[in-house]
């Protein structure tokens, strides 16, 4: 037997009467997290004034510290945010955007923060640029980088840029992609809402100006924790949505408090990171992979349908073209729950019906033998 799909499930509060093929959306938090995170609860409801005035700031910039270690990032220039779209909202929100300024965004930037754009240009009298790119993608990220670039102006202020695209799958090719908006004298925002957990992060050397991310989909962490990476020199004009006690006090103060609110998802980090450790961070990234890898070609080879991206641009999601025609692809998600209780993403995209796969410690090929059974049930 498999050291991981079956064998792990227990970590995991899922119903296993069900199929879970969508870490990607909300991740799945691993029952000795939660633990750990009922933990710091229990603590803060016993000594609730002691916990807010005294222990909650060292224990944020403890937490931070642990984060930080592991994306390769100094302690202070790492701030905790509720999710990936708090992340976004701050830096997009904090730019002083003026009438004729552009942001670069792409056909498959997260919807919500395409939403963000939009409404942070339309104060300022400033432009979102869409560009369209690529996909299925079948090269090593070059047709990316030139449909990015094209993009690009003298009036570029600021370029969006997803690690990983939720609605494709595809692992940006991201270094690239950061050198072209800053050779066209952009400010360059990550959003890497499923990369922490699913590649190697190193924001050190990465040559973003921003970078937010998810502990909460990948990494294990409960929800509401995810975090803010800024450049020191950016940093002091950088606001989080809610401003509070902290402003003007620099980034960490800013950040660490935003109003009184449950912080146990954040002190939880370091447990999901301890957890982690226990398989080895880079061996669950490199089988999860591998699973992804081996589905995707499994269902693409079983429907005769084509793979969203190459094996170069591809993480812990695959996206496979589903072999159906007609219909729409809510309904056919909603089929498979209600049907086959198979929880799985289907999106219409380039003339067809395709399936974003997810593949956790919990999964194992079987989990994709039943969805490739359902589908050709239908
Ligand atoms: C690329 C991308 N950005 C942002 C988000 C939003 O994440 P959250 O809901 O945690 O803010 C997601 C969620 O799937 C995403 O895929």
């Amino acid at each position: 037997m498999s050291e991981f799909g079956q064998a792990v499930r227990h970590f995991w509060t899922l119903d296993w009467s069900a199929t879970h093929l969508n870490h990607g959306s909300y991740g799945a938090t691993p029952k000795p997290v939660l633990a750990a995170q009922d933990t710091v609860r229990q603590e803060m409801e016993r000594t609730i004034g002691d916990f807010f005035n005294r222990q909650l700031p060292k224990r944020m910039r403890s937490a931070a510290a642990e984060l930080a270690g592991y994306l390769d990032a100094e302690t202070d220039d790492v701030v905790f945010v509720d999710n990936a779209t708090a992340g976004m909202q701050s830096v997009i929100g904090s730019i002083e955007l003026k009438p004729g300024d552009e942001i670069l965004i792409n056909d498959q930037t997260y919807n919500a923060v395409k939403n963000i754009a939009r409404y942070e240009a339309a104060r300022a009298g400033a432009k979102v640029v869409e560009v369209t790119l690529p996909f299925p993608v079948e090269d090593d990220g070059t047709s990316i980088l030139d449909a990015f670039k094209a993009g690009l102006s003298p009036r570029t202020r600021l370029a969006l840029l997803d690690h990983i695209t939720s609605a494709t799958a595809v692992v940006m090719p991201v270094e690239r992609l950061i050198a072209a908006a800053r050779e066209a004298g952009a400010l360059v925002l990550v959003d890497g809402a499923h990369a922490p957990g699913q590649v190697d992060l190193d924001l050190a050397t990465l040559g973003a100006d921003f970078y937010t991310g998810n502990c909460h989909k990948w990494l294990s962490a409960p929800k509401g924790a995810a975090f803010l990476w800024a450049k020191r020199g950016h940093q002091p004009w950088i606001h989080p949505p809610v401003v509070s006690h902290g402003l003007g006090k620099g980034f960490v103060a800013e950040f660490d408090w935003t109003g009184t609110k449950d912080p146990s998802s954040y002190l939880a980090v370091p447990a999901a990171l301890a957890f982690r450790q226990t398989f080895g961070d880079s061996r669950i990234k490199a089988r999860n992979r591998a699973l992804a890898d081996e589905a995707g070609r499994y269902l693409a080879e079983t429907w005769k349908t084509r793979l969203g991206s190459s094996a170069s641009l591809a993480g812990s999601m695959r996206m496979i073209e589903l072999p159906v025609k007609g219909g729409t692809a809510p309904d056919l998600r909603l089929k498979l729950w209600q049907d086959h209780r198979i929880d799985v993403p289907v999106n219409a995209l380039a003339d067809g019906i395709w399936v974003r796969i997810s593949a956790q410690l919990y999964n194992e090929m079987d989990d994709y033998r039943r969805l490739a059974a359902a589908i050709r049930n239908l």
